[in-house]
């Protein structure tokens, strides 16, 4: 990872609901190197976040969701440059030396992978995993560490916590996994919780208690979260705020309600499936808007949304900025949709 520019003008700020962001997102951009061509994987992300606030980020699959979180916790391979700012409590996270790093990972930000059945090892009982993590952020004896474990199962409402304490992964049910997953996230306290796809794998009931979950835990915890999803009507009728990406950038932002009366991207139009889509297959949950994502090893230029978007003009050539066209709510296309 290169050592990043601090963007000008990214000083303290006070976002729309009145307290300083907890985290700042500025021009933030990751490039990786695959057979001899840069792939611009982010491409100039900006958001903030509100402490306690729970922000959810859109966009179909390679639109950046992940990278642009991993960049945040230096979970990147070193074949990854990052630049922009990412600004935690007013600490620079880009260029961050790895031991300080390794310090606040967990304890600042804490990640939850869509994946318990390869994020959890296999071999070991969940307890163990659990006070393992406990034990990574505070000097506790095991005794201390296994009651503080079992307080993190009954806070994530696993189901006879001092039970499945003993138990291996795989007599979990997926649902109970993703409560383990979350209790070791919840380890070190963090004040961001980033939920990568955290209810994909799971059916809709399953993945409509795991949201839930988490809409407790932020509000018990005054813990800020972010989820990050493919799915726009479902994270957005749990999140306060939502941020839209489509080839490594944002392209829509503002809170969830706005977002519902009047979206003005089409491409967001697209994701609520509100403008024709390609036929979409029997099994798949996801909206399937219809043409490829862009290929981040080769962007179009100007709006990279306009070979698939029905609105598009030759103005279309030229990138539209991401701009704050409404209070709270940011765009960026040369035809955004008008009324309610
Ligand atoms: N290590 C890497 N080397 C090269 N390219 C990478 C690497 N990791 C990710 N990418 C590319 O970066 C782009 C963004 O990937 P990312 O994983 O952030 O997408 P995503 O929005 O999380 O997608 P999904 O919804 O499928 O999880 C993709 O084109 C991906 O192929
Ligand atoms: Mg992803």
């Amino acid at each position: 990872m290169t050592a990043g520019r601090v963007a000008a003008g990214a000083g303290p700020t006070v976002d729309g609901h009145g307290s300083a962001p907890l985290l700042e997102v500025t021009d933030l951009r990751v490039r990786f190197t695959r057979a001899g061509r840069a792939v611009h994987a982010v491409n100039g992300l900006s958001y903030s976040l509100a402490p306690g606030r729970m922000l959810a980020i859109i966009g179909e699959s390679g639109s950046g969701k992940s990278v642009s979180s991993r960049a945040l916790m230096g979970l990147l391979p070193p074949t990854a440059r990052v630049s922009g700012s990412a600004r935690f409590d007013g600490t620079e996270l880009v260029g961050l030396p790895e031991r300080e790093m390794r310090r606040r990972r967990g304890a600042d930000i804490a990640m939850v992978f869509q994946d318990p059945a390869r994020s959890l090892n296999p071999t070991m009982r969940v307890g163990v995993q659990i006070t393992e993590a406990v034990r990574a952020h505070a000097q506790l004896d095991r005794n201390a560490a296994k009651v503080r474990a079992i307080e993190l199962l009954q806070l994530v409402r696993l189901p006879a916590p001092e039970r499945r304490f003993h138990e291996y992964p795989h007599q979990l049910s997926g649902g109970m996994r993703q409560r383990v997953m979350i209790a070791i996230a919840l380890a070190g306290r963090p004040r961001l919780l980033i939920a990568d796809e955290a209810t994909t794998a799971l059916d809709v009931t399953t993945q409509a208690q795991i949201m839930e979950l988490l809409v407790e835990l932020q509000e018990r915890l005054g813990m800020a979260v972010i989820l990050i999803s493919h799915d726009l009507a479902l994270a957005a009728s749990y999140a306060d705020d939502v941020v839209v990406m489509y080839g490594g950038r944002a392209v829509e932002r503002a809170s969830a309600a706005t977002l519902f009366a009047s979206v003005r991207m089409p491409y967001t139009r697209a994701l609520l499936g509100a403008i024709p889509l390609l036929e979409r297959p029997a099994h798949t949950e996801l909206p399937v808007v219809a043409g490829q994502p862009p290929d981040p090893a080769a962007l179009p230029a100007g709006c990279p949304f306009r070979p698939r978007c029905g609105s598009a003009t030759d103005e279309c050539a030229t990138a539209p900025d991401f701009t704050e066209h409404e209070p709270g709510h940011w765009w960026a296309c040369w035809h955004p949709e008008v009324g309610a």
